[in-house]
């Protein structure tokens, strides 16, 4: 919970037309003092567009309070907004004013409000109704207040309705004006900008030279789906800003949940440690088994994953060296172990030479203690092979 007498400078950067179109809106917003609603998932920027509407407003003079409704126990958030009184409970020493009183013609923020208990959603209604405040303890109201409610939250409020959990009518009184500010991923157009102006500035205030982005790290940052939107890119830009030291960052230097999001990096020299790190060799288990136990098709069970990027070279790789230690290097006979019909024989070595997946066959020929050098094997392999 935090009082702010002073603002200080808040942006939002974008060129999307969704962030246009929210430009746009909070200017609305900040012309009229009627309650505004914002939602959005988690570190999209709902704060800093209730900043901007309160620092673009006639109260921008007067403070903005803001309050984080989670998490709070009942009794301590009523207090916070409402205060109490001497004596009301164990630790009330003295008369208390709360955050309302603490922004006289300014602002109130109450955010994550979805996640209000129903009791403190009564409370919060009744002032809204009657914009009387009443301290915890006190017998009557103590005074009224003017003040403006933003209100956020990230979750579905028309779904907490239909579950009993939110109030329908404090949601009409809250959702007057109403700004949705859509994830990150929705608005890809942002992503350069943002990285440009966070570059620029952890660069000045870790005083590092300002590095360059290559464009296959650009490549990765923006297919990432941002599940943390803002928050998580600007976290993304620090880290790497201090660990490339100047040097331009490339997309191995990103963090290993961004890294990759393009699709199979395979061009990049970390390549196969990485795959090796997101490869789960349950999941190679898994498929092996289908094919070997359950009769399904190389077809139909690993030939769509591995298209669609879902598994490694280094994963069907290993499919691969598992079949040929049953069949003894023996590519037609893998064929058949791996359910494909006799004419599939050439477009399945096709399909494993595009991929550079085809693996020698005489390593699997020779005594069973070195068969595991096939694993590391990235060569061409022989036209004998080919049997
Ligand atoms: N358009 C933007 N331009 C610049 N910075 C932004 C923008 N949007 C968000 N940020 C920054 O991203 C971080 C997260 O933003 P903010 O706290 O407003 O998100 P939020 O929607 O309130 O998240 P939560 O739901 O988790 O509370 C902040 O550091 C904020 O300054
Ligand atoms: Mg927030």
């Amino acid at each position: 919970m935090s009082v702010q007498a002073r603002q200080t400078e808040v942006r939002l950067i974008g060129r999307s037309d969704a962030i246009r179109r929210i430009e746009e809106d909070l200017e609305c917003a900040a012309r009229s003092d009627a309650k505004v609603l914002i939602t959005g998932e988690t570190g999209v920027g709902k704060e800093v567009v209730s900043r901007l509407i309160h620092s673009r407003s006639a109260r921008a003079s007067a403070p903005l309070v803001t309050l984080n409704c989670a998490g709070l126990p009942d009794s301590l958030l009523e207090s916070e907004l409402f205060g109490h009184v001497r004596g009301s409970f164990t630790g009330a020493y003295r008369d208390k004013p709360g955050l309302l009183e603490m922004a006289p013609n300014g602002t109130v923020f109450l955010d994550e409000v979805g996640e209000m208990s129903p009791r403190m959603q009564a409370v919060l209604l009744r002032f809204l109704e009657t914009g009387e405040i009443q301290r915890i303890g006190a017998d009557r109201s103590h005074t009224r207040v003017n003040v403006r409610l933003i209100t956020a939250t990230n979750r579905e409020l028309r779904t907490h309705i239909e579950a009993g959990a939110f109030r329908e009518d404090l949601y009409f009184r809250l959702n007057v004006i109403r700004l949705c500010i859509p994830p990150l991923r929705e608005r890809t157009d942002d992503i350069a900008l943002l990285v440009d102006y966070f570059m620029d500035f952890y660069s000045r205030q870790h005083r590092t030279p300002r590095p360059e982005v290559t464009p296959g790290a650009m490549e990765q940052l923006l297919a990432h789906r941002w599940p943390g939107n803002i928050r998580e890119l600007k976290n993304v830009v620090e880290r790497v800003i201090l660990k490339v030291n100047g040097r331009a960052i490339r997309a191995v230097d990103l963090p290993p949940d961004v890294f990759g999001a393009a699709g199979r990096p395979a061009r990049v020299a970390a390549d196969a440690a990485v795959e090796a790190a997101t490869a789960g060799p349950s999941q190679v288990d898994e498929l092996a088994a289908r094919m070997l136990k359950h009769g399904e098709s190389f077809w139909s069970v690993v030939y769509p994953i591995f298209m669609s990027r879902d598994l490694t070279r280094a994963d069907l790789r290993k499919i691969i060296k598992i079949g040929l230690e049953s069949t003894n290097g023996n590519y037609r006979l893998l064929t058949q172990l791996f359910n494909m019909g006799d004419d599939d024989y050439k477009k399945f070595l096709n399909f494993l030479r595009k991929y550079d997946c085809h693996l020698p066959f005489q390593l699997f020929r020779v005594a069973p203690g070195r068969s595991s050098a096939a694993n590391s094997s990235q060569g061409r392999t022989p036209a004998a092979a080919n049997m």
